[in-house]
């Protein structure tokens, strides 16, 4: 196994170039088996999630070649209700397979799906998109499966913004006869990514990016090349670092836009961020005020930036709170931020934290619950004097590309080390 060691305390400086988005290179990768031809799919990011699900596809018959960031990958052979379940209990962007198999084949059977633990996470709105189609989904055990004799174009409306329901409706819908609409749609930047992929391939997915999306079905897909675009929780979680260190960075190979919920908010804790094209420089050379955060679906602030922002208002001078408005449980993280001496309190939906400029907080040996708690434990040991240690990093390595290498570019002293 191997662990995070960091010395932390130094300010991080310099340039770092953020990678493809996990979020939308699972549906993208995913979506190719519609196409039933060979896609090349680039700016893929090299993180565990990324391998899981090119593992899970090639067992399905997939025939992949991956070079550096790019993954040529030909879905002719997929089979339906061949993914293997030991390894789709492992994520959740597994799910995925449900509308792209039901969406090829009108069959489809995958086991039950995994990714972090934020309490219970439903699939009934996908089941709901599914029906809506026509297809029957029997989900009483530990597979889904489904199946339609054919797929009808409905207006599908969801009960509650679900980036995964929004997904699955896209994909099984590609097809469908007729026209599908979905009303109250995630409007998640992936979201876009995979709409465009798919268009990219002769679907014809329109208002992607609004919450009303409509899919015209179309008779067949072919293959494309097509460019995933950058993380915006990875480039976030570094402009959070480089505010947590005191540091000025330059966040290379983003698009602003996606990130101005995260950037608002550091300018509100007195951070300097200036948007260039696809760069932001952060310059958190002064003091940081505490503030108040909710979790929101995009363009809202994002609860895959909620432990970070915990994380860096321990920094920050005053009182700040972090709601979490997505998910019933995302902080089980907290616990492992305490065992620094930061003062957090958590009350049900809602993280309290009294930012004491960061003084007094030392390393400490913490274990990664999951891939953006994990993070704030690596923010949290960067920015406190002293020795962290962080084990269970495969959950990190989930989500983020090459991190030790990217900070310790930045300047940091954090190691991978076995034990
Ligand atoms: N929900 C339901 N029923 C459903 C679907 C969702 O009640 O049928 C609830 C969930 O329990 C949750 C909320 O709706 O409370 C939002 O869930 P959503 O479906 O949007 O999340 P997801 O698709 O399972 C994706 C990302 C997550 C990210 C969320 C929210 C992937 C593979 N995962 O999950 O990413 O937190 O959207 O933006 O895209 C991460 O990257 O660290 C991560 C957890």
């Amino acid at each position: 196994m191997d662990k995070l060691v960091i010395s932390g305390g130094l300010p991080l400086r310099g340039t770092v170039e953020i990678s493809g988005a996990k979020n939308a290179a699972l549906p993208i990768l995913v979506g190719t088996v519609l196409t039933g031809a060979k896609c090349t799919i680039e700016n893929v990011p090299d993180i565990l999630d990324v391998d899981l699900t090119l593992e899970i596809l090639e067992k399905m018959g997939a025939r992949i070649v991956r070079r550096h960031n790019t993954v040529e990958i030909d879905t002719a052979d997929v089979r339906p209700g061949t993914s293997p379940s030991d390894l789709v209990c492992k994520m959740r962007g597994s799910t995925y397979l449900i509308g792209a198999e039901l969406g090829r084949f009108l069959y489809a059977k995958v086991g039950s799906s995994g990714g972090c633990d934020f309490g219970a996470r439903p699939i009934d709105q996908h089941i709901k998109g599914f029906e809506a189609l026509g297809a029957s989904v029997d989900a009483r055990g530990y597979f889904v499966e489904a199946k339609a004799e054919k797929l009808v174009g409905r207006e599908i409306y969801f009960d509650l913004v679900s980036v995964g329901a929004t997904i699955n409706a896209i994909l099984a819908s590609v097809f469908a006869e007729g026209v599908t609409v979905l009303e109250n749609a995630a409007r998640e930047p992936h979201v876009v990514d995979l709409a465009n992929f798919l268009n990219a391939c002769g679907a014809n997915v329109v208002g992607a990016g609004t919450d009303t999306i409509k899919i015209k079905g179309v008779k067949q897909l072919h293959g494309a090349t097509y460019a995933i675009i950058p993380d915006m929780i990875e480039a976030g979680t570094y402009m959070f670092a480089a505010a947590a260190t005191h540091g000025r960075v330059k966040i290379n190979n983003v698009i602003p836009k996606h990130l101005d919920s995260i950037s608002a908010k550091l300018s509100e804790m007195g951070v300097a961020v200036e948007e260039l094209d696809d760069a932001i420089i952060v310059d958190a050379t002064g003091p940081l005020a505490a503030i108040n955060v909710k979790t929101r679906p995009y363009p809202g602030f994002p609860t895959d930036m909620h432990p970070q922002m915990t994380a860096l208002l321990c920094f920050a001078t005053g009182t700040g709170r972090v709601t979490e408005d997505v998910y019933d449980n995302r902080f089980r993280y907290v616990e492992e931020l305490r065992k620094t001496g930061a003062n957090i309190a958590v009350s049900g939906k809602t993280a309290t934290v009294e930012g004491c400029g960061g003084e007094g907080l030392v390393g400490a040996p913490m274990k990664s619950v999951d891939l953006r708690g994990g993070a704030a434990m690596v923010i949290m040991g960067l920015a406190v004097s002293g020795r962290t240690e962080i084990t269970e990093i495969h959950t990190i390595e989930r989500g983020y590309n090459d991190i030790v290498r990217k900070l310790t570019a930045l300047g940091a002293d954090i190691r991978k080390i076995a034990y």
